[in-house]
């Protein structure tokens, strides 16, 4: 019998990462990062990331095979990220997970990156609930999903931000306020040290007449900014600035939530993307998931940010389910919806 290992290939933004699943089973996963690399432009550059992939590309997939403890031979399918993303970086690792499938003689599944930060959390906690609610806080996205079973139903998408991230809004106002790239973890750090209502930041889009699927951070950002612009010559008071833009943030991306697990009637939440290690967004959902009877469930920080194993999960899904896998024409979509 063929083995049924999923080599599941990342390489959108400015992680590469291979992960090793099996009937919904992490067996190992590794990641290589070129954060460092941006850190000094203040944002991911392109170009710097897709050289990172083809650096990094074959040396995580062996040390995702040496911790799962296993052979190239022992892989049965591949999944690969083609969008959304970055157009050179996703051609990197779709170029190479074509190869290794094509070299494997095994099946080669297309992914979209939403769907794997989905099916990360199935890696710990067990298949997800029909139906249930997914928000989805990343660097580039801000979505609330209403998801059934992950390798037949199409996601149906409720809403996004208008404007910025919520990563976004983490990593921008950071910038202004002097703390390094990426934001969201030097804001997590800084915003322990500081009073949360020290400063009352707007909370975007969250009247009665406004869209209550919709997303919006850059006004809060701008304001944010201003703020740290009126310090302008003195001590900013980097910490309570930090508390008050995560408690604005988390306020807002769980109260929109919780709303819209009531309005559907959906009784578990799922929060991922890289957002979702935040300390106050996961205390302030626990929170309200608790008061309205949710199940709260988010994955753990490791397969929160981008990683290879998310993409195995869905790539494992798909092929239990019988999906078609790709054409060998397969290519990427950046602007995947
Ligand atoms: O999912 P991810 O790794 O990549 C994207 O697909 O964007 O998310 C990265 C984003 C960045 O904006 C980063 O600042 C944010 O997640 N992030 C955080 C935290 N850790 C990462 N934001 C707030 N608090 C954190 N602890
Ligand atoms: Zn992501």
């Amino acid at each position: 019998m063929s083995s049924s290992v999923v080599l599941g290939i990342e390489s959108s933004c400015d992680e590469t990462g291979a992960g090793l699943v099996e009937n919904g089973r992490l067996l190992g996963h590794a990641v290589a990062s070129s954060m460092d690399e941006h850190a000094r432009f203040g944002g991911v550059v392109p170009e710097i990331a897709t050289r990172a992939h083809l650096h990094s590309l074959t040396p995580v997939v062996h040390r995702a095979l040496d911790e799962a403890g296993l052979r190239m031979a022992d892989i049965g399918a591949v999944a690969v990220t083609t969008g959304p993303g970055l157009s050179g970086a996703l051609q990197v690792g779709l170029a190479g997970a074509k190869a290794l499938a094509y070299a494997l003689d095994v099946p080669l599944y297309g992914v979209h990156h939403l769907a794997g930060h989905v099916a990360a959390d199935t890696l710990e906690h067990g298949p997800l609930p029909d139906p249930c609610m997914v928000l989805i806080v990343s660097g580039g996205h801000t979505s609330l999903l209403l998801v059934r079973d992950l390798a037949r139903d199409p996601i149906v998408h409720l809403g996004d931000t208008v404007d910025d991230a919520a990563g976004e809004c983490f990593d921008k106002v950071a910038r202004a306020f002097g703390l390094p790239y990426p934001g969201g973890p030097a804001i997590d750090r800084a915003a322990r040290e500081g009073k949360p209502d020290a400063v009352v930041f707007p909370r975007p889009l969250t009247g009665p007449r406004d869209d209550p699927y919709a997303f919006s951070f850059s006004g809060l950002k701008t304001a944010a900014a201003r703020w740290a612009e009126r310090h302008r010559g003195g001590v900013l008071p980097v910490a309570d600035g930090a508390a008050a833009l995560q408690e604005a943030v988390a306020d807002v991306l769980t109260r929109k939530a919780v709303a819209a697990c009531v309005r559907h009637g959906v009784d578990t939440l799922v929060v991922v993307g890289g957002v979702a290690a935040n300390s106050r967004v996961r205390a302030l959902a626990q929170e309200r998931c608790g008061a309205a009877g949710i199940t709260l469930r988010v994955p753990p920080l490791r397969l929160c940010t981008d990683n290879g194993a998310m993409i195995a999960a869905v790539g494992d899904l798909l092929a239990r389910a019988g999906a078609e896998p790709a054409p060998h024409d397969v290519s990427i979509d950046p602007s995947a919806p």
